[in-house]
């Protein structure tokens, strides 16, 4: 009867509410939060954590690398409080058995299939807190993308890697997939033995014989951060602490490039406090990974679309450090606070960036954002969600990828930026370091947040902001500082000449960097013919520019005007780069004119097997793809 109702019943995990039960974590790292009995709830799993919550996962799974499967077990250590079973979340997984911790067999029952996959609830007798759950991935488990060898940078070897966030980690393990709950995890990895794997834990830095691996992760994280990839790889360190995976073709040319990472992790400390997790690595991962960069724990997954050949886009894995505080170590406690997450990790990432680049470098990023954002509000204003522009949301019976827009983000980065001027850097400073302390290992939601906030800065210091309008309210607030760059004013001039008719050959574009360019890119006139357009290749030689983001937004403005020279390199970048923030905005210009629209149905008929679910995802939406539907 129990087992029914669980079955019957619909989201109800309750994610962890912060602060109510931890102590602060104080400066030498306190790796164990101790199992809070608040939470808040979380649509967005089944799990029921106030009942019966899991603390350690011990992984044991094979990697079929030619199946494309992979098979194991699943076991978990409890603790319980009330009721008399463990609710997990899965998607698409076959569950071929569940096994008690003295032994005998666990009854167990699946829910009906929703947008957010299925309940899995284990019937525990009293006292019972271990369950083995024996399992295998199904045919299209979001989270994982398997490559094939052409796929990759070295052409020989398969290539495997998993995204979590937001909701994808029970589509490879059956786990409570809640933000709001955290969990310790260690795992026995075996794959074809010319291969290695990494995880989002300790690391192996050489390959082993037989194609068998061992992680630990001892830091109570949340299910997204549990991350795995498999592949020809090869490690080379940048520093003490830091280095980086990537294939071994590519492994080189990805540590050249990545220099400054221990640099980094020193500036980040400078500022908030020590590094907790031990080593910091980066895995430079094939082209098809869907986002920039993910946070996984000791080892950010980074696309390499950042390897620029001159050091310009590392800005990202800044931010992916500075998730090592912001997210990693302080979490959002469910989908809908997202902007906890990310708003902070931005402020943290200009912060690193202006300790090493300085204060011009920041300005010219928080422009963009700021660009990026205004774009991405109107596209927002005139959707079907337009209350998704506060920082705060309600994402309750959507998928939380949904959220994910810039907002959360740039608004988010927006207001922390308000607050530093309000109070002066030096108090921001020490509150962040304080609040990143105090909430460590802990995942919170925004009126915990709110109230901290209130409580520690806003009120002593006697700040007058306006938090509801900000978090609860859509749009952009009257008293945002519109951020400004003396280097684009320079760029602004220029941009101006060319619309006036000057050749471009005569423009003053010395020693601009990537950032100039993209502003210049971005600032073009609308429409330009095609004489105007080879004229500015011919000068700048963007078609052939080795930077993604260069390439990209030169891309944008060949579309729009339809600049047929450029569709060969555009076909080329679409279906070899899987990122969806480069693809989304080429496939919606093509969608302007019949034209472009037959062009992007026939780029996105061969390309799309290319790209991970993520990004097939939004895709499919934009471009009302329907399998079968080919050119
Ligand atoms: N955590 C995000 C990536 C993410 C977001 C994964 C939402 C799944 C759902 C990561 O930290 C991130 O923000 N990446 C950015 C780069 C950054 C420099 C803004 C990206 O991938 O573009
Ligand atoms: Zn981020």
């Amino acid at each position: 009867m129990a087992l029914l109702q669980l079955a019957a019943a619909s989201f109800l995990t309750v994610a962890m509410l912060g602060g109510c039960t931890a102590p602060d974590a104080g400066l030498q790292a306190e790796d164990k939060a101790p199992v809070p009995t608040h939470y808040v709830m979380d649509k967005h799993s089944f799990a029921r954590p106030a009942e019966a919550v899991a603390t350690h996962l011990d992984l044991d799974i094979h990697v079929d690398m030619e199946k494309k499967r992979i098979q194991g077990t699943a076991t978990y250590d409890l603790e319980r409080q009330s009721g008399d079973s463990v609710v997990f979340d899965t998607d698409g997984l076959n569950i071929e058995s569940v096994t008690l911790g003295d032994g005998s067999t666990a009854k167990f029952t699946m829910g009906d299939s929703t947008f957010m996959g299925r309940s899995l609830a284990v019937a525990l007798p009293q006292g019972m807190n271990k369950v083995i759950i024996a399992y295998s991935t199904g045919a299209n488990a979001k989270a994982l993308q398997w490559l094939n060898p052409a796929q990759t940078a070295g052409k020989e070897k398969p290539f495997l890697f998993t995204q979590g966030e937001a909701t994808l980690t029970r589509t490879w393990i059956p786990i409570q997939d809640s933000p709001g709950i955290r969990i310790t995890y260690n795992a026995h990895v075996t794959v074809p033995a010319d291969l290695m794997a990494v995880m989002s834990a300790t690391n192996p830095q050489e390959r082993s014989t037989d194609g068998s691996y061992r992680f630990n992760m001892d830091k109570p994280i949340p299910s997204y951060l549990i991350a795995l990839a498999v592949g020809d790889l090869g490690f080379k360190p940048t520093g003490a602490r830091t280095g980086v995976y990537a294939e071994r073709s590519v492994v080189d040319t990805a540590a050249w490039e990545l220099a400054d990472m221990e640099k980094m992790v020193e500036a980040a400390e400078k500022l908030y406090g020590p590094y907790r997790w031990g080593r910091y690595d980066v895995i430079v991962l094939p082209p098809s990974f869907p986002f920039g960069g993910m946070e996984n724990p000791m080892l950010t997954f980074a696309t390499p679309t950042i390897l620029a050949g001159d050091r310009s886009l590392t800005s990202l894995i800044a931010h992916e450090l500075a998730h090592s505080w912001s997210g990693n170590l302080v979490t959002n406690a469910t989908w809908n606070d997202f902007w906890l997450n990310e708003g902070f990790t931005v402020y943290f990432e200009h912060r690193i960036t202006e300790a090493l680049y300085g204060k011009d470098y920041n300005d010219m990023t928080s422009v963009l954002g700021y660009q990026d954002l205004l774009a991405n509000i109107a596209e927002i204003d005139s959707g079907a969600h337009p209350e998704d522009s506060a920082l705060h949301l309600d994402l309750t019976g959507r998928n939380p990828d949904d959220g994910m827009t810039d907002v959360p983000y740039e608004k988010g980065y927006a207001m922390l930026r308000l607050i530093e001027t309000k109070v002066g850097r030096p108090k921001f400073d020490a509150f962040l370091r304080g609040y990143f302390d105090h909430f460590a290992f802990q995942s919170i939601n925004t009126d915990t947040f709110t109230t901290y906030i209130q409580k520690e800065l806003l009120v002593p210091e006697h700040v007058q902001i306006d938090l509801d309008a900000w978090i609860n309210k859509p749009g952009i607030p009257a008293d945002m500082i519109i951020p400004v760059s003396k280097n684009f004013q320079q760029v602004d001039t220029q941009v101006l000449r060319f619309k006036d008719g000057s050749a471009a050959k005569d423009l003053d574009t010395k020693g601009w960097g990537t950032f100039q360019w993209m502003h210049f890119l971005r600032h073009l006139p609308a429409k330009q013919d095609a004489k105007r357009m080879d004229d500015l290749d011919a000068t700048f030689h963007f078609t052939a520019s080795g930077n993604s983001e260069i390439l990209a937004a030169w891309l944008e403005q060949c579309v729009k005007n339809d600049y047929g020279k450029a569709y060969g390199k555009l076909d080329e970048f679409l279906t070899n780069v899987g990122r969806r923030k480069f693809l989304m905005p080429l496939y919606q210009e093509l969608l302007a004119t019949e034209k472009g629209k037959a062009v992007a149905m026939k780029i996105y008929a061969h390309a799309r097997p290319n790209y991970h679910s993520v990004s097939q995802r939004s895709l499919d939406e934009l471009l009302h793809w329907k399998e079968g539907s080919a050119q």
